[in-house]
């Protein structure tokens, strides 16, 4: 394991995980797991950058989460799991990046300022109306609940996690990008300054991935209530996959319909390997809606019965599961360590 180059990826701990999270991302963590040296995490202080008034279901929702990558067959025999907070040495190395960091790059970083409109606009929505809303806007980095030193720091905080761990790979969604290249942009200034290179350089490890719509179409998500979970139960997805949006105007089983959009082939893609076929039936309206969803729920029954009895299983024995958190936290903290030795050693902060 240890001449493998090391892949990490982290997740905030959103609670239980859905298809949406399967297909995604984890599915393609757990191949990853056979090929490299990898490192998991859950990301509780990262939902701290935006959730840090919502902090009760904080240690449920890494539990939730984690029995779901167990689920889902990440292996803490190939790999290491852990969660971020159980690593003091992030915390360190935090600070100490964060001294090297120049504001200007978090300022600039797009993605801090699509989030701060986005948690803007969630907490005046309803109260405000457009104008007002815009008005407002302009006044955005003044806002004392949203705009805290630890939210603009959360690139810091990303960078830290990889480069403490000497990732070479970052599997991470493209919505990630500018976080993984503040990452890499710290390494470089790193060795600028103190003239040594004491980290390895990540890299993104964009893998093409199946998008799964919610069972409305719109994006699956837990606060659009058009998830399916992955532990979930079959007569319940069942129902989920008879009320799946499709082509609004195909009425008949006999009319011929378009494909595109409809979630129920969505699905097909990723479940049949007949998808193109049903898709050309669909399009001839010679497949009724019914019969195509009937058929989905057939192919994805073997997977969900295999995950919902996992599931069982791995929230029964809990011990199992402290035992995994806690090896992999050794595991993390050791080389996690390594790293924070050089880094004070190249920065004269320990004789
Ligand atoms: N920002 C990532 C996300 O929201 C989560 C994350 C935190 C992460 N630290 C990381 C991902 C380090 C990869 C590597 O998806």
């Amino acid at each position: 394991m240890t001449d493998k180059k090391i892949v990490l990826s982290g997740m905030r701990p959103t609670g239980k995980l859905h298809l949406g999270n399967f297909h995604g991302a984890l599915k393609n963590w757990v191949s990853l797991q056979n090929n490299y040296n990898c490192f998991f995490f859950v990301a509780d202080l990262h939902s701290l950058t935006t959730a840090y008034q919502q902090t009760e279901n904080l240690a449920a929702n890494s539990h939730d989460m984690l029995i779901d990558w167990l689920t889902a067959g990440l292996d803490p025999q190939k790999c290491t799991i852990f969660i971020q907070s159980d690593v003091p040495e992030v915390s360190e190395l935090n600070t100490l990046l964060g001294m090297i960091t120049p504001l200007g790059w978090l300022l600039r970083n797009p993605t801090y300022k699509e989030q701060l409109q986005e948690l803007f606009k969630q907490k005046y929505a309803g109260q405000l109306d457009e104008k007002s809303l815009g008005e407002k806007l302009a006044s955005i980095a003044g806002d004392e609940e949203i705009s805290c030193f630890g939210f603009l720091g959360y690139p810091v905080l990303m960078a830290t996690d990889i480069l403490i761990q000497q990732a070479s790979f970052v599997p991470v969604g493209k919505d990630q990008t500018a976080h993984l290249e503040i990452a890499r942009d710290l390494m470089r200034r790193f060795e600028q300054i103190y003239g040594q290179q004491v980290f390895t350089e990540p890299k993104p490890l964009y893998t093409a991935v199946a998008r799964v719509p919610g069972i409305d179409g719109r994006k699956m998500s837990k606060s659009y209530n058009n998830a399916i979970s992955l532990g979930e139960d079959l007569d319940s997805v069942r129902k989920k996959v008879m009320t799946m949006f499709t082509d609004p105007n195909k009425k008949k089983a006999t009319d011929p319909a378009n494909p595109e959009g409809c979630v129920v082939y969505a699905f097909h893609k990723i479940y049949n390997p007949q998808a193109a076929k049903r898709c050309e039936e669909c399009k001839a309206g010679a497949l009724g809606c019914v019969a195509c969803k009937k058929e989905l729920f057939a192919l994805m029954e073997p997977e969900l019965t295999s995950f919902a009895a996992r599931r069982k299983e791995i929230e029964n024995d809990s011990a199992q599961l402290t035992q995994i958190v806690k090896a992999g936290k050794e595991r993390a903290r050791a080389n996690a360590a390594d790293t924070l030795s050089k880094v004070k050693k190249v920065m004269r902060i320990t004789k």
